[in-house]
């Protein structure tokens, strides 16, 4: 299961990327909200969102106005690896040697058609291990346990 959840910023994308996931990638997605364009605060969707990742071992998607409030957010979270990303070789590169368990978006910078290509190639992507496994564990060091 995978688990999405956006601001009022991100709400309009985070939409059509339910969609996107549920249609075309045929994965199973559960949407977090926000559920209006009602100013809601984005840390607080990030928690509700890392906190699923977390108890089931998974993915999420978060999405705010540039991605990053609700990124900076989520990664203050014991175990979440969240990754900003804006195109498709980022989305790749954070799944192969950072093993991120959460891609955040920006609903006001990134159109969706990209969007969509970033989020296809991020589940498509395998972390690699190896030399990298090391370094994930050192970020999990840098936590305040
Ligand atoms: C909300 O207006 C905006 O600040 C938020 O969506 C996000 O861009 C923050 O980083």
């Amino acid at each position: 299961m995978i688990y999405i959840g956006s601001d009022h910023g991100g709400f309009e994308l985070k939409n059509e990327i339910v969609e996107y996931v549920k249609n075309t990638l045929k994965l199973e997605i559960k949407d977090m909200g926000c559920w209006s364009k009602d100013a809601v605060d984005y840390p607080d969707i990030a928690k509700v969102v890392a906190d699923e990742v977390i108890k089931n071992n998974s993915f999420g998607i978060l999405i705010c106005g540039t991605g990053i409030g609700i990124s900076i957010a989520a990664n203050k979270i014991n175990g979440i690896r969240c990754a900003l990303c804006s195109s498709e070789y980022s989305a790749m590169m954070t799944k192969k040697h950072n093993d991120a368990n959460i891609l955040a978006l920006g609903g006001r910078t990134t159109g969706v058609e990209i969007a969509k290509s970033i989020v296809k190639i991020f589940f498509e992507t395998e972390f690699e291990g190896g030399r990298h496994s090391q370094r994930v564990k050192k970020i999990a060091l840098l936590e305040n346990n």
